[in-house]
């Protein structure tokens, strides 16, 4: 049965209701497009928290339940039951590959590792104390300057071969981006790994000696693009869902992503998080820490605390606490600061501050002791988040190409200075 909600004034054509849409799951929207058009007005939302910017299949988030779906299934299913290449398939598809398309998946993905040679000469114009995240924007940005072929957006086979393209390549980017700050030689890709150890090798290897990569590390750090994979509509993906809309080329777009998941709100929490719980430096601290972040006079927050729309446990979270724990135990390491991060959880899920305010850990939280353990340097904590997330945002630029509402452009309520006239 359809719904409409009334207004209480009548527009040009003698109508004063809006209709509402119905998605599969969640809540109902009601349909403003007219809004201006028909009854002279605009609809006032700074931040978005309650506007639906577009229909979307990809993926739900039930903020009050705490539960995260891509394209239907449990985050908490696919994290224990399948690699980030099937989740990646998944996302981009829509189904989770059958073990044929599994493998033809994996080889093409592995056929487009390998980087232009002339965009390795751009990383030196980097200086070496450059953050990763500065020199992924610059690359990923730039790779529209040297993949001409397949740019045509108005073309879907060529869309989805320059999505692929990016899912190869940004390991290759995001590894070279850190082994170019600490004076490492590039290292190619070696297509007889899978997706995920050949970032580690990439990472981790050296021309001097053969590379061993754990089993133990891969696994978790699978894990952990699988959890970043995608989001629905956070800030960086509305990012490139909106430089999207007015044609840009798929590289251009995912730079502007990466740039807006660098924010401390955003990505750059898990790097936030480590800076947060070094500085603690003791269980002793912690009281004073969660103090700080109560006072309204004091800008200190407790990062990887919180979240826009999860006002329950960040499912990621819990599926990141177990996996930091195994991992730490497998490794045979003790991390005092999961030990911290513990003792704030405990403290901070009992006080009534974050209680009120529906204040939980989210998927930043643990996310940073997790890569810590294995060996991913803190420089690096928000780069591995935009190679995983890289997934999530040519996903979703597929699909707005398939919804062509037009090029997105939001509206305002002008506060400034009425109309005046400069003097003769
Ligand atoms: C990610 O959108 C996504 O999906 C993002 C993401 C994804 O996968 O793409 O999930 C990834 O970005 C996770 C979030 C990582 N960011 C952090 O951990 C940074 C710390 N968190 C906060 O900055 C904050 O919680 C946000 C930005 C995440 C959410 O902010 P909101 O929803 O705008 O909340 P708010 O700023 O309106 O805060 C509401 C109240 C305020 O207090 P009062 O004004 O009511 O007194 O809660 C307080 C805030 O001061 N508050 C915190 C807090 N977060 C909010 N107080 C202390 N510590 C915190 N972390």
């Amino acid at each position: 049965m359809k719904r409409f909600v009334q207004l209480s004034e009548t527009n040009k054509k003698g109508r004063n209701c809006l209709p509402v849409l119905e998605g599969t799951i969640g809540p109902p929207a009601i349909d403003v497009k007219t809004l201006y058009g028909e009854y002279g007005v605009l609809a006032f939302d700074p931040g978005y928290r309650s506007t639906a910017s577009c229909r979307s299949a990809i993926t739900y988030v039930d903020g009050e339940e705490g539960i995260l779906l891509y394209r239907g299934y449990p985050i908490e299913e696919l994290a224990e039951n399948t690699s980030f290449l099937e989740v990646s398939h998944l996302l981009l598809f829509g189904e989770l590959p059958d073990p044929n398309e599994k493998v033809a998946f994996e080889r093409r993905v592995a056929n487009f590792t390998l980087l232009h040679e002339q965009i390795l000469k751009f990383f030196t114009g980097f200086r070496r104390d450059a953050h990763p995240m500065a020199i992924m924007v610059g690359i990923v940005g730039a790779m529209s300057a040297f993949y001409h072929d397949n740019l045509d957006i108005s073309d879907p086979d060529q869309r989805m071969f320059s999505a692929i393209r990016l899912i190869a390549k940004i390991p290759t980017i995001a590894a070279a981006s850190y082994t170019y700050t600490i004076g490492r030689p590039f290292r190619y890709p070696r297509n007889e790994l899978d997706y995920t150890s050949n970032f580690l090798q990439m990472m981790f290897g050296l021309p001097s000696e053969d590379y061993e990569v754990d089993p133990v590390v891969s696994s978790a750090l699978d894990k952990i693009f699988i959890l970043h994979a995608d989001h629905e509509q956070n800030a960086s993906t509305s990012t490139v869902r909106l430089a999207g809309s007015s044609g840009a080329n798929p590289y251009a777009c995912v730079a502007a992503g990466i740039a807006s998941l660098w924010g401390p709100s955003h990505g750059g929490a898990n790097e936030a998080v480590l800076d947060m719980l070094e500085a603690i430096g003791d269980v002793k601290n912690v009281g004073k820490a969660v103090d700080q972040a109560k006072d309204a006079d004091d800008d200190y927050r407790l990062m990887g605390f919180g979240h826009r729309v999860y006002k329950n446990f960040d499912p990621r979270a819990t599926v990141i606490q177990k996996a930091c724990k195994d991992v730490l135990d497998r490794l045979g390491l003790d991390d005092p600061l999961l030990e911290i991060a513990m003792r704030l959880e405990e403290i901070a899920l009992q006080d009534e501050y974050f209680i009120e305010r529906k204040l939980y850990p989210n998927v930043d939280f643990y996310s940073g002791i997790l890569l810590k353990a294995i060996g991913i340097p803190k420089s690096l904590f928000t780069a591995v988040f935009a190679l995983a997330r890289t997934t999530g945002w040519v996903s979703h630029w597929l699909e707005l190409h398939k919804d062509d509402h037009g090029i997105d452009r939001p509206r305002q309520l002008y506060v400034g200075s009425p109309l005046r006239h400069m003097k003769k």
